[in-house]
């Protein structure tokens, strides 16, 4: 169970502004957000140039996660992959040519615009990405066979939802026993105020929601899940001077964490 002190904060306006971030990520990626997207960030955090090559560069231009973990997650051919927030599709892209035909892609999104961006790439690349699908849904309840996934992946999501046990819950129940959850996210090192957990504007902008370290590791523990290896992506950083302050203020880091399904 998360250790979290208990949240007042409207959770409908908190969707309505993170869709409302996450579409002009999809749609205007080179606007000033909050935090870093694109190319060049993927690469400093750790993507290699050569495998960005092999995917469409418009779903590269929208990446918005904070650590890189393929690397961690060795993906197999054949496997079975699940993307809790898959945004414009960058790491199920990479996770599709991982796989090969004989596997398989699921990416998750809730933001309407992330999606359409994801689909439409897919489909312009002919049936090079016919191993993935793109599906609506939410992270806290994605709609796959309980037990038939051999990794789940996520970057940057689950900072954003408001109950992080029921996030790892269903990403154990998509997983086979033994099956590996790689993530990268925003965590803190110290327990923020109300002014910043409970403003909408910064957790949209993965800072507000970010866990303690040691409740992350709490909430992967009563999910079923054993921690093999934790990483730190010392080389994301958040842009605006406000997200910066809190960032600076609170140690407020990203953090990347294979773990597998006991
Ligand atoms: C920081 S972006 C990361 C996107 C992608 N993983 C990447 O690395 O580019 C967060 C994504 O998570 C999605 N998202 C946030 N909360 C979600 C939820 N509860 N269910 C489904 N998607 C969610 C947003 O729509 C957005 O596309």
């Amino acid at each position: 169970m998360s250790i979290e002190p208990e949240l007042h904060l409207d959770t409908a306006d908190l969707e309505a502004r993170v869709k409302g971030i996450y579409e002009q990520v999809a749609d205007n990626p080179s606007q000033e957000f909050h935090f870093e997207t694109g190319r060049a960030l993927a690469e400093r955090l750790g993507y290699p140039p050569w495998d960005l090559d092999q995917i469409p560069s418009a779903a590269v231009d929208s990446f918005a996660g904070v650590g890189y973990f393929h690397d961690l997650a060795a993906l197999k051919p054949g496997e079975r992959v699940l993307d809790l927030g898959s945004g414009s599709g960058t790491d199920s892209f990479l996770s599709s040519i991982s796989v090969g035909a004989r596997g398989s892609v699921i990416g998750i999104d809730m933001t309407a615009a992330q999606l359409a961006k994801a689909r439409r790439l897919a489909a312009e690349a002919g049936n090079l990405f016919d191993n993935i699908d793109f599906r609506e849904g939410r992270i806290e309840s994605p709609a796959v066979e309980a037990g038939s996934m051999d990794c789940v992946i996520s970057n940057g999501v689950i900072n954003l939802a408001p109950d992080k046990d029921i996030v790892f819950a269903a990403a154990a129940d998509a997983l086979r026993r033994g099956g590996r959850l790689v993530l990268s996210d925003i965590v803190t090192r110290s327990q923020m105020p109300e002014t910043v957990t409970c403003d909408a504007s910064l957790w949209a902008a993965c800072i507000g929601g970010a866990m303690r370290v040691e409740s992350l590791m709490t909430s992967l523990d009563a999910a079923g899940f054993l921690v093999d290896t934790t990483r730190a992506n010392d080389d994301y950083r958040f842009l605006s001077r406000r997200a910066r302050k809190a960032t600076d203020k609170y140690g407020v880091t990203s953090l990347s964490v294979l773990c597998h399904k006991a």
